[in-house]
């Protein structure tokens, strides 16, 4: 751990002041999303020690045990505020569940389904202090449930986003004020968002932070393979496409030849107006979490896909976590007085 804390804490930018870094007791209002596949202790705990928060994700835990393990590992390398994402739909996440509560941790994310029983069951828990729940949602009855359940932020995901998005299409500048206006509870703004410029936008927007996927896995401490994170910076803001629109699960991956024949079969779906079984029979080969980590992780760039937003336009470089979000928070100041500049404030 020694080169992530060894850059000077001096040359850090000044704490910002959220509702968001009130709630999770962090630095800067900047959140690593739950990368499947991705997101493991290093990246987490790096992204925690520069004062954003960093996220241990459930998606690739094939036991709970693995999940209990990488948090253990986390906490070794940092003692700042950490969360675990739970992208529900898969299978049974309850002994999961369990080990986060267990082990502690401080903020938990739930992704892709109905919150409810989860949020319940770490309402009951009994666990003290109860961890901070943020709910992500792509839309504003989403948003209002999660609030009435008890959830204490939402993290809105835009139609820009990497990884899977919500049915309707709606773009993060429209999407963050709509959800804004409809909760009251905070709102952190994602998709799409890549750069400080990105993080003064949300805020202007009305939201108290952001959450970034993306950005995140173009950086020293992800485990993506190098051949993905040279990918997202050489590719450029059209070279993303959605896919499994065929299942309902629309999903934003890089453009490639893998995903062009994935494409090939979703347009033969649709010709053939095929049922939703169906779709997900013929896609199966294609979506697969094999398939992804063939790529990601491995760099086999050909044989799967790999997710990516159209932030990847932004992308210019694979800083470390502390690098990315130091320069994030520096480039925000420099937005905001740009935006005043034209009140005539400066
Ligand atoms: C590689 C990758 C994997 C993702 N896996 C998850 C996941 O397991 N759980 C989750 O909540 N979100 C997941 N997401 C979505 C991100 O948390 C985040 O909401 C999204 O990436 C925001 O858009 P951006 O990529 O433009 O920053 C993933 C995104 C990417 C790029």
């Amino acid at each position: 751990m020694a080169e992530i804390s060894a850059e000077s804490p001096e040359s850090a930018p000044l704490p910002m002041h959220t509702h968001i870094t009130e709630l999770l007791g962090v630095r800067y209002p900047i959140v690593q999303g739950g990368l499947a596949h991705l997101a493991w202790s290093g990246l987490a705990a790096a992204v925690s020690e520069a004062g954003g928060l960093g996220q241990i994700g459930v998606a690739h835990m094939v036991t709970p045990e693995d999940l209990r393990a990488d948090i253990r590992r986390l906490k070794e390398l940092t003692q700042a505020p950490y969360g675990v994402n739970f992208p529900l739909g898969h299978r049974p996440l309850d002994a999961f569940l369990d080990v986060a509560l267990e082990e502690g941790a401080p903020v938990i994310t739930i992704t892709a389904g109905n919150p409810e029983a989860m949020i319940r069951a770490i309402q009951s828990s009994g666990v003290k202090p109860l961890p901070r729940v943020m709910v992500l949602v792509a839309g504003v009855r989403a948003a209002r449930k999660a609030a009435d359940l008890g959830a204490d932020a939402v993290i809105a995901v835009g139609f820009e986003g990497g990884g899977h998005l919500g049915r309707d299409d709606i773009g993060t500048i429209t999407l963050v004020p709509r959800i804004v206006d409809s909760v009251r509870i905070p709102v952190l703004a994602s998709g799409g968002l890549a750069d400080g410029r990105g993080l003064a936008a949300a805020l202007a927007l009305g939201a108290e932070g952001t959450e970034l996927g993306t950005r995140f896995v173009a950086t020293q401490e992800c485990v993506a393979h190098i051949a993905y994170k040279e990918a997202l910076v050489s590719g450029a803001e059209a070279d993303t496409v959605v896919v499994e629109r065929a299942i309902g699960r629309p999903a934003r991956v890089l453009r490639g030849p893998f995903v062009e024949r994935m494409l090939a079969v979703e347009e033969e779906l649709k010709r053939r107006g095929a049922s939703r079984e169906e779709a997900l029979e013929a896609l199966l080969p294609y979506i697969r979490g094999e398939v992804n980590v063939r790529a990601a992780i491995e760099g086999k760039l050909d044989e799967g896909f790999i997710w990516a937003g159209e932030g990847i336009g932004l992308i210019h470089d694979i800083p470390t976590a502390r690098e990315l979000i130091e320069r994030m928070v520096r480039e925000a100041r420099e937005a905001m007085s740009h935006a005043r500049l034209a009140f005539g404030d400066d």
